[in-house]
């Protein structure tokens, strides 16, 4: 062969492996409203910045007559690329290549990027669409998804790892994406489940559809599995992008500090009036949040899930920060079981990579009821105050109205490593509300009274005076355990100069194996 033929036929090749499936497959895809493994990877990555690995990989399977259908990159299109100029690894399943299913070689493939991923200390993104093992190949391909699973777990706290879920993902494979910090979900065109509406069908007898059974939806407000839901695969891709924005590339790196246009000393006078004086009236603490971070902007996490809880990233003074908010416009922002597994992961995540924690508190408590119990709200509860406790990066706290019981002590305390609590004026820190303190202490008394009318009024007496005592900020103040009481207006600032003042903190925990999470 001449030089001439011999580069003509490494052109040819790779012509051929960038047909994936054929035509006819590219076709299908297009018509399920879904792109190709390869267009998706040129829509995300900085232009011109993919390099592709083992493009002229084949499957090594011989049952079923196998070795007569070979596709060159065996259905997975792996490499390395660039985000905003930063390096990431990538794997994108290619469906049209035998429904994207996972052969031995192509597990090995998705390895690789992840072991670079690894070495090199950059973030992983896969994008998953595939109908799981590849049936014919048996063990091998189990085995293959173990062996990423295996590399999830050494790198999950180590480099930040996202999965984009936009097709099936069905069985042992959910397992992957779930081992992994972040999913995001293309609506009406992807699902998770571990196992499909047959099977449910035939050992329960209930007869469900894949979307009401783990479509984007579905996962993005019952189950939580999904962190973002996205209109369209674009939307998602660019979803990651920004979400890759806030975060370092692995655990030895701070986040990047982007430029703000927005004054630091910027006060917003609306913050002054936003808490009601009716205190059993809500506000919606998005509000807050758009209002003292940079330029307003927030990328808000699990959005539609647990929304008693909201969780999310922002910046101050360019610096990302996460965010714990609790959400008095839903369920009055009390702790459940669902809002605290929601932040508790949020937290580790953030403690992991090096991100701040800004916690707005305004919390009347955890839920009570045998559903809460039953299901386990106190081993559950438990892991958001371990999270907290834990956590060793920057902590900051504004207590913004009510503090009570337990969920003072969870919600980044002092008693928990917090760095510096604030409160507004309107903070209420007790260890539970008036109504609820006066029918405990004052029963005897209530009962010995004449009449209602006697009663009623006894009532508001005694809990305008407990209100007076101790449902303020001044009591947690003479403590200690509130280093400020701020004026809201001016949070911004007071967060700002918080953060700056924390830039060198260092923390840490004793040495161990691990702890030994309340799971
Ligand atoms: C081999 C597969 C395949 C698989 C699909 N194909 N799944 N080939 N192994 N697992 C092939 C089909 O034969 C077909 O080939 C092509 O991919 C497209 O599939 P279709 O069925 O035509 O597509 P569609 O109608 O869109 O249905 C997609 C699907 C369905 C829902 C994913 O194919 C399906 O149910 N597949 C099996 C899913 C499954 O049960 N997987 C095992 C899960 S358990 P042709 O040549 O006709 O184009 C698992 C264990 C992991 O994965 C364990 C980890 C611990």
């Amino acid at each position: 062969m001449s030089n001439q033929d011999k580069i003509k036929q490494l052109i040819d090749l790779r012509a051929e492996a960038k047909l994936g499936g054929g035509a006819k497959r590219v076709e299908a895809q297009h018509t399920k409203g879904k792109l190709t493994a390869r267009e998706r990877i040129d829509l995300f990555l900085d232009e011109g910045s993919f390099e592709e690995f083992d493009m002229f990989v084949t499957h090594r399977c011989t049952n079923f007559g196998m070795e007569k259908t070979k596709f060159l990159s065996d259905g997975v299109v792996t490499g390395r690329g660039t985000i905003d100029g930063r390096t990431i690894f990538i794997f994108s399943q290619d469906f049209t290549v035998f429904g994207g299913s996972l052969s031995e070689t192509y597990a090995q493939k998705i390895c690789k990027v992840m072991d670079m991923a690894m070495k090199v200390g950059a973030p992983c993104i896969g994008i998953n669409d595939s109908g799981g093992a590849r049936i014919q190949e048996g063990v091998t391909a189990l085995a293959g998804y173990a062996e990423i699973f295996q590399r999830n777990i050494m790198a999950s706290g180590v480099i930040p790892q996202i999965s984009a879920i936009f097709g099936p993902c069905a069985g042992g494979a959910v397992y992957s994406p779930a081992l992994t910090d972040f999913i995001v979900m293309s609506k009406d065109t992807s699902y998770m489940f571990v196992t499909g509406p047959k099977v449910v069908k035939t050992v329960t007898g209930e007869v469900v559809t894949d979307e009401q059974l783990g479509g984007a939806v579905v996962h993005g407000t019952k189950s939580g599995v999904t962190h973002f839901v996205s209109d369209s695969e674009e939307e998602g891709l660019l979803l990651i992008r920004k979400l890759l924005s806030y975060l370092p590339q692995n655990n030895l790196e701070d986040p990047p500090i982007a430029r703000c246009e927005d004054p630091i000393d910027r006060l917003d006078d609306r913050l002054n009036d936003i808490i009601p004086e009716n205190p059993n009236k809500p506000y919606d603490v998005k509000d807050v949040i758009h209002s003292i971070a940079d330029s307003g902007e927030f990328m808000e996490v699990h959005r539609n899930y647990a929304q008693n809880i909201v969780v999310g990233f922002a910046r101050f003074n360019g610096m990302p920060v996460g965010i714990v908010a609790n959400q008095p416009a839903y369920l009055a922002g009390v702790l459940d079981i669902n809002a605290s597994r929601k932040a508790a992961r949020f937290i580790r995540f953030c403690d992991a990579f090096n991100v701040p924690l800004v916690t707005l508190e305004d919390v009347p408590g955890f839920l009570p009821g045998t559903a809460q119990e039953y299901g386990g709200i106190i081993i559950h509860g438990a892991k958001l105050l371990f999270a907290y406790g834990e956590a060793t990066v920057p902590k900051i706290t504004v207590i913004l109205r009510k503090a009570y019981g337990g969920a003072y002590c969870v919600m980044s305390s002092k008693h928990l490593r917090g760095d510096i609590n604030y409160a507004w004026p309107q903070a209420e820190i007790a260890v539970m509300g008036p109504k609820g303190a006066i029918e405990v202490l004052r029963s005897k008394h209530i009962k010995g009274l004449p009449d209602d009318a006697a009663r009623a009024e006894f009532v508001a007496k005694a809990e305008a005076e407990y209100k007076e005592e101790f449902a303020n900020p001044y009591n947690a103040a003479r403590y200690g355990y509130i280093d400020d009481v701020i004026e809201p207006r001016n949070t911004r600032f007071r967060i700002i100069r918080a953060l700056q003042s924390l830039a060198t903190k260092k923390d840490s925990m004793p040495a161990k194996k691990h702890s030994n999470l309340p799971l």
